[in-house]
């Protein structure tokens, strides 16, 4: 690709103000100022003409769409951790380049999921919706009224020890919680001294035993439903189950009929299984904390991610390997 030109970068979404300016200066940057998710034509169009193509997790960049690219697109530079949007094998096939932005969000997501795993249990979310619709009917404080479950000394059981599970471990254990994991590998021995951490190689058992499961680990063909009807229901009814990480690893159906047939305590979500759908069922509860996938939405946390999609863009048209290119293997 010659230097001489700004090359053609179509990005799906907005991005903060100072990331959209610095893209404006390197490249011909393709903005989507009305930041309506564009459709599978539209999709098909960016594919056609860009040479980078940055989409985030509501871009579908399936079979379909790049079957369409055209020879000049090298790179996507995907605006997020997650990839699970797009079809890395059919990337690869086709000599693209797939990148993320791995690190940036780790912290963010890790107070989101603390902030779930504090939340559900103390029925932070029933305490809110009750002052606020019965404020005048309130009758005062009472000893046997709300009462939810002590966090401190239960066991949280991180299912994907990656960065975010370890930086929600590492909170975790401040708060008093004991870790489990599960993992398809065992972390290092001094990670696991620092957590004061069990493994598990054996996730239903692990699933059997836990007061709280934390979801930290990527979408991928081998996690999707990795909670089942089956696994859920080895959960203890006095169970909940915290995900922050995609909605298509647990069985959302049936998370929300367990939860409401009380076969499991509650649940804490910031993402669904077919977003920007949500369950009606987990909605109605009030067992259920619901946020529109807003774990990594710092201002900070979205400058960051910009800026590693500027580095990814920016050594790979130097000529060099961006920084955080994933491989199918990776997943
Ligand atoms: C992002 C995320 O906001 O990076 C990820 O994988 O789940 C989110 O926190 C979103 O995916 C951006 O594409």
């Amino acid at each position: 690709m010659p230097n001489s030109r700004k090359p053609l970068v179509v990005v799906t979404r907005r991005l903060p103000d100072v990331v959209e300016t610095r893209m404006r200066e390197l490249f011909d940057a393709r903005l989507n100022v009305d930041d309506k998710p564009m459709s599978k034509v539209e999709l098909i169009e960016a594919v056609e003409t860009a040479e980078v193509l940055v989409p985030t997790v509501t871009d579908k960049i399936d079979r379909a769409v790049l079957s369409q690219a055209g020879d000049q697109l090298k790179l996507i530079a995907n605006f997020g951790t997650g990839v699970d949007n797009i079809d890395l094998d059919t990337a690869r096939n086709r000599s693209i380049i797939v990148t993320n932005t791995p690190g940036v969000l780790t912290e963010d997501t890790a107070d989101m999921t603390m902030a779930l795993i504090l939340a559900v249990p103390r029925r932070l979310a029933e305490g809110t919706a009750y002052l606020k619709d019965n404020s005048q009917e309130w009758g005062g404080w009472s000893p046997t009224w709300m009462l939810g479950h002590r966090i401190y000394g239960k066991r949280l059981g991180i299912i994907g020890m990656g960065r975010i599970g370890s930086a929600v471990a590492r909170r975790a254990k401040a708060f008093g919680l004991q870790i489990h994991y599960h993992n398809r590998r065992r972390v290092s021995e001094d990670l696991e001294q620092e957590l004061d951490a069990t493994f598990w190689d054996s996730l239903d058992q692990m699933l059997a035993r836990m007061d709280i499961i934390s979801v930290n680990c990527p979408h991928t063909p081998a996690t999707y439903h990795l909670l089942s009807a089956r696994r859920l229901k080895l959960l203890k009814p006095t169970a909940y189950v915290v995900n922050t990480a995609r909605g298509e690893v647990i069985d959302e159906n049936e998370l929300a009929r367990l939860i409401q047939s009380e076969a499991i305590a509650g649940a804490g979500l910031d993402v669904f299984e077919h977003e920007p759908a949500v369950n009606p069922r987990l909605l109605a509860s009030k067992r259920v904390v619901a946020l529109p996938h807003m774990g990594s939405a710092t201002i900070e946390g979205r400058i960051d991610m910009g800026e590693k999609v500027i580095i990814n863009i920016k050594t790979f048209l130097d000529g060099h390997a961006p920084p955080d290119r994933v491989f199918p293997a990776m997943f």
